[in-house]
Order: C-alpha cells, then sequence, then structure tokens
C-alpha cells in the first residue's frame, strides 16, 4: 500500500499574532488578491479566527504604476520577501516555472505555506512541491489553478474523496472558449478575438499556451492526478490547440449541428484484459448544440466528472480573468491561514493509485472528416474499404457538390485514435481524396 504522507499534528500558532502574507505578483491576479484581501480583512479576520496582514508584494518592475498600493509593501526582491521571519504564507501568483519553482521550494522549505494559481508549475513539478510541503508539514494549495474561480480543486481533495471518479471532461481554457465562441457567435477574426482575450487578462502572459492547449493540458494533468490518484504530468497529456481551426471549420460545424470547443478529458481506461490506466487529452472536440457544454461562451469555463456513486456533475462558472481567479486564492488563503492559526493541514497529494498513463492511441474516440474526393463511381467503396481495413464503421456520411469534386464529410462511430489516425493518413495518401479539410473529434 502507498502511504499518503500527513506528517505529525501542526498545533498552530494561535491567534494571538497576525499571520504574515507575501504576496508574490502584482498583475492580473495579485492586483486583485492584493484589493480583495484589504477590501475584507475584516471579515477574513472572523473567517479565520485571527488577522491577516500583507508583509509585501514583489513585482518585477518597482516603477510601474500601481494605484492604492502602499509603496513600502513593494519589492523586486521576491527571494528576501519569503525568507522574512514575519511571513507564513506565500502566494505565488507570477507564472512561468522555472522561477517559481525555486520561490515555492524556498517558501515550503522555510515552513511558509503556500497557495499558486500556476498550473503550469504544479502540472510539472507537482510530486517536489507535494514532497517540500510534507517534509515542512505545511499547506501546498492550488485551487485558482484549474478553471479559476470553480471549486473544482477541492471538490475533488475533499468532496468526492469518499467516490470513484471514473472521468472528468469539460472546458478549461477561458482564452480559447472566448475566442472560439467570438469566431463562432460573432464572426470575429481569430487574432482580433485572441487580442480581446489578452486585453481582458484571460491570456497566460505567452498566450501560445492558451491557443496550444498546454495551459488546458497542465490543467487536465492536474485534474487527472488528483481524481485517479495518480501523478499525471504535463507531458503525459495528449494536447492539441485550436490554431488550427479555420473560420470554414466553425461554419462546417454550425451546418452539421455542432460548436467546436476545446475540451479537456482524462478517463479511466480498461484494456480487454482488464488492465487499468488513466488517459488524459485536451483537443479541439464537436459539441452537439444541445449539449450543455455548446452554450459555456466567453471565457467560461464548465467540468462535468462522473463518480461511481455521485452519478453525473457538472460544475460551471468563471474560468478566468483577475477577480474570479482571486476569489479562488483568497478561499485557498483564509483555509492556510486557519490552518497556521488553529493548527493541521489540508488534505495534501495521495498517488496511492499509481495507475500507467495509457498511450493515447489505445483511446478511443469519434471523428468528423470533412474531405474534398473525385466525383465518380467507386470512390465510396474505396473510402469505406479503407475504413473497414481498420475496422472502423462509419455512422454517417454526407455528400454535397464542390466544383469538379464532391466534398464528403464522414462520422465514424468509436474507435481507436491509433486506427483512426492511420486511416486518416491513408486517406490522404490515395488519389481519389484530393484533400482532408479537417478532422475532428466527437464528444
Ligand atoms: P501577469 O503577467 O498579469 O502578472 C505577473 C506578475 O508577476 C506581475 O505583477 C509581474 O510584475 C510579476 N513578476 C514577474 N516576474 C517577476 C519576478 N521575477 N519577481 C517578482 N514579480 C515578478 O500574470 P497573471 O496575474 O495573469 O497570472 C499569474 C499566475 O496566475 C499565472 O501562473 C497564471 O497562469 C495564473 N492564473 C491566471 C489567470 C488569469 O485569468 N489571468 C487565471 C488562473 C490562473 P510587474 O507587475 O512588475 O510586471
Ligand atoms: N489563461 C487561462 C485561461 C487563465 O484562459 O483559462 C485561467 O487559468
Amino acid at each position: 500500500m502507498t502511504e499518503n504522507k500527513q506528517p505529525t499534528y501542526n498545533p498552530g500558532k494561535g491567534a494571538g499574532e497576525p499571520v504574515g502574507v507575501a504576496i508574490l505578483g502584482h498583475g492580473t491576479v495579485g492586483s486583485e488578491v492584493l484589493r480583495l484581501m484589504e477590501e475584507n480583512s475584516d471579515a477574513f479576520a472572523h473567517r479565520i479566527g485571527g488577522t491577516l496582514e500583507i508583509k509585501g508584494v514583489a513585482v518585477s518592475d518597482l516603477g510601474k504604476p500601481r494605484e492604492g498600493v502602499d509603496p513600502a509593501l513593494l519589492t523586486d526582491d521576491a527571494m528576501a520577501l519569503i525568507n522574512r521571519d514575519d511571513v507564513d504564507i506565500v502566494v505565488e501568483v507570477i507564472g512561468g516555472i522555472d522561477y517559481p519553482r525555486e520561490l515555492v521550494l524556498a517558501a515550503l522549505r522555510a515552513g511558509k505555506s503556500v497557495v499558486t494559481a500556476n498550473k503550469a508549475l504544479v502540472a510539472a513539478h507537482a510530486d517536489e512541491l507535494a514532497a517540500a510541503a510534507d517534509a515542512a508539514n505545511v499547506d501546498l494549495y492550488f485551487e485558482a489553478a484549474v478553471a479559476a474561480a470553480i471549486p473544482v480543486v477541492g471538490m475533488l481533495r475533499r468532496s468526492l474523496a469518499g467516490d470513484n471518479i471514473l472521468r472528468i471532461s469539460g472546458i478549461v481554457n477561458g482564452t480559447t472558449n472566448f475566442i472560439l465562441d467570438a469566431m463562432e457567435s460573432t464572426g470575429a477574426t481569430y487574432d482580433d478575438a485572441l487580442a480581446e482575450a489578452t486585453r481582458l487578462g484571460y491570456a497566460e502572459a505567452d498566450p501560445t499556451a492558451d491557443v496550444e492547449g498546454h495551459d488546458a493540458a497542465s490543467k487536465a494533468a492536474i485534474l487527472a492526478s488528483l481524481g485517479f490518484h495518480t501523478r499525471v504530468k504535463f507531458d503525459d497529456v495528449h494536447c492539441e490547440g485550436i490554431s488550427s481551426i479555420t473560420a470554414e471549420d466553425i461554419q462546417a460545424a454550425r451546418d452539421a449541428g455542432y460548436v467546436i470547443k476545446l475540451l479537456a478529458i482524462c478517463e479511466r481506461v480498461t484494456d480487454e484484459q482488464g488492465n487499468e490506466s488513466v488517459a488524459a487529452s485536451v483537443h479541439p472536440t464537436l459539441v452537439p448544440k444541445e449539449h450543455p457544454l455548446a452554450s459555456v461562451n466567453e471565457s467560461y469555463n464548465a467540468i462535468f466528472v462522473e463518480a461511481e456513486a455521485a452519478g453525473r456533475l457538472m460544475f460551471y462558472g468563471n474560468g478566468a480573468g483577475g477577480a474570479p481567479t482571486a476569489s479562488a486564492v483568497l478561499g485557498d488563503l483564509v483555509g492556510a491561514a486557519r490552518n497556521k492559526v488553529h493548527g493541521g493541514r489540508a488534505p495534501g497529494e495521495n498517488t496511492y493509485a499509481n495507475l500507467p498513463v495509457a498511450d493515447f492511441g489505445d483511446v478511443t474516440t469519434r471523428y468528423h472528416i470533412d474531405m474534398e474526393v473525385e466525383d465518380r463511381t467507386g470512390v465510396l467503396a474505396e473510402l469505406a474499404a479503407i475504413f473497414a481495413a481498420r475496422g472502423i464503421s462509419l455512422k454517417t456520411i454526407r455528400q454535397e457538390e464542390s466544383g469538379d469534386n464532391a466534398r464528403l464529410i464522414v462520422v465514424t462511430h468509436s474507435a481507436r485514435e491509433s486506427n483512426l489516425a492511420a486511416t486518416v493518413e491513408e486517406l490522404q495518401k490515395i488519389s481519389a481524396v484530393k484533400a482532408v479539410n479537417s478532422v475532428i473529434r466527437l464528444i
């Protein structure tokens, strides 16, 4: 049995002295954390049973104007701030991986609890961070790292700790949902929609992380790790973004009764021998218009959890932006502060199940394939034979005129990814197929 290390009870410092907080970062999220902490300080003192005191705010550029911030709090030396004796809790909202990793590890090793919104960091280094938190008997909270305001991390860690999770799927990136929704509903261009998502504070410092699916993949890794009690890292997640989705794809999806959403899917896979593994993926997906995920618009996120006893649960809310993310950070901060005052720790990591990560090729899915084919007798039979050779059954075939050629839209039944990918590769090689316009998975 793998032990979930919960070290000896931490008695807490009592309500006599304030809990010192260092905030690392004063950008979209950090500025809202600071504002809301100051606005709600009395209420937080009641909820915690002790007071919070902001000891400093670390930034990169001390010269930047920062309205309403006491200049005495600002520093550009985050490490020195962390190491102050009067700092008990460190809130990391800088972003990136290497430098925040150094800071968070230093904080944990120095006995400070950490609250972070940094999914890239958690998805890449959860083992090391959790071990450091365990060794120092302190808390590591990261609610805001997945789907901002939606309390999905706490729900998996606590509320569903007595159930067996079968599948977690949904929209976990606000920027890409905003872009796809704007392209679908207003006809905005991809570039304009991305610029607006950036302006609104939804996108990462480098929005490539959003549009290429990396941000959602980090979140999928975190969800799969928590849901299946197994370490799943960023590199374990099959990841495809939305940068290749065109206005034509969106139009074709609309014509067929779908919307395109970037979905994260984490599931248990059982092979023919009954061996279990975990699969996590992120990719654009066709969602039928009547499906609840189809109406998740703008930067909203929604997550479906399917659990053995609870059945199907759905969580919906703000998936990005300063204030919604600060809400999750502050929830964690109140929890960490309570533990500092009264003692104890939040539930830690538990990867006892230690399931293998499935090869993505073994996952089953359905494809929607849009191709341009020769308009002549025998083409359909030729194509059907290629699908049949790999055991792929076709659900629907739609043909339209397209100049001298025919446009063929094929929807498959569920089949193994590796078989579907090999089939598409073969279709691309035969002379009857002039072009494969798009291959998108179906929910
Ligand atoms: P921003 O880019 O808006 O802010 C980053 C902050 O970090 C800035 O204040 C910057 O300083 C500061 N910073 C950068 N480098 C250093 C350094 N070396 N030392 C000290 N401070 C530094 O990022 P966000 O607020 O958008 O995101 C922060 C984190 O929250 C990321 O991990 C992100 O993934 C996560 N997150 C973001 C969400 C969102 O909707 N924005 C939602 C959920 C999570 P300066 O002000 O001087 O430039
Ligand atoms: N860039 C992220 C998003 C922020 O768009 O979802 C929230 O994690």
